[in-house]
């Protein structure tokens, strides 16, 4: 199966001596901020866009908005239950990265969609463009994430690191990365928001590189039981794609034909395909 640049560079992070200790160095060596990109490009061709593209594009960053402000609430459950110092640091990063994302995206909609209000009046514009697929996904997330608030032990720390880093981060979040980035070509220039998502990417590598080194971690210690706890998660979320994607509306369909360039047959697929590189990086083969 073809890997792609990001798989490479969490491979690489995974087979140092060290894993956890390179991740947080990567960390310190690549800040940036949202503050220092220029959209101005970016808006003058969201301007020039007829209204059903623009409505597409502010729909993929509806996506995002959402993507990114639930990522980072879901970081205070790890880091209460965070099993020693190396974990609890790693875990520490992630939550500066995540209110950076969330910054840059409302930079998006103040400077090149024009939206004034703050983060109020875009979770607003967010929220009504909710779609049930994305609502089912976070639903499932939550739930096996707020685990921890009952319970801290090690297996319930791995099923959410399994769920939040491997099928959320690590599948879906990459899968649409890749659409993403072929989409702002296609539509007009804009640099900045191009500029804006290299930068992200390059963040989610590394939060990948966490959840993956850290079950490594457990699979290295624990063997068949993590392999188990693995595979029942990965057969979970299999079942919960195909059930979504069955019950697709049309009308839900010919939206992310529109946003994403692409059938949810063949998003689903390519979330699967990352899924399945996720896998091999933990020395596992995939089901399904
Ligand atoms: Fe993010
Ligand atoms: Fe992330």
């Amino acid at each position: 199966m073809p890997g792609d640049q990001e798989t490479i560079e969490i491979d690489e992070f995974v087979a140092d001596p060290r894993p956890f200790r390179a991740l947080y160095e990567h960390w310190e060596r690549h800040q940036w901020s949202p503050f220092e990109i220029d959209f101005s490009v970016d808006a003058d061709s969201f301007a020039a866009l007829d209204r059903t593209t623009r409505m597409a594009l502010v729909w993929v960053f509806a996506h995002r908005f959402h993507a990114e402000f639930n990522v980072a609430v879901l970081l205070a459950p790890f880091l209460l239950a965070a099993p020693d110092y190396d974990v609890q640091l790693l875990l520490a990063t992630p939550v500066a990265d995540e209110h950076r994302h969330i910054e840059s995206v409302l930079r998006v909609y103040a400077e090149v969609f024009g939206v004034e209000g703050g983060i109020e009046e875009v979770k607003r514009l967010a929220d009504a463009q909710l779609d049930p697929v994305a609502a089912s996904l976070y639903e499932a997330l939550d739930g096996v994430v707020r685990e921890l608030e009952q319970s801290r032990d090690e297996d319930t720390f791995l099923r959410a690191v399994v769920a939040y880093h491997l099928l959320a981060e690590g599948s879906i979040g990459r899968a649409n990365q890749t659409f993403v980035a072929s989409r702002f070509d296609r539509v007009g220039s804009f640099p900045g928001l191009r500029e804006a998502q290299r930068l992200a990417v390059r963040d989610e590598v590394r939060h990948i590189g966490i959840g993956v080194s850290y079950a490594r971690r457990r699979l290295a210690r624990d063997g068949q039981p993590v392999r188990a706890l693995i595979r029942e998660l990965v057969d979970g979320f299999h079942a919960l794609g195909q059930n979504l994607l069955a019950n697709t509306s049309p009308e839900l369909a010919s939206d992310f034909v529109e946003a994403y360039g692409a059938e949810p047959a063949t998003l689903w697929a390519e979330v699967r395909r990352q899924l399945q590189l996720r896998l091999r990086s933990l020395g596992l083969t995939g089901t399904g």
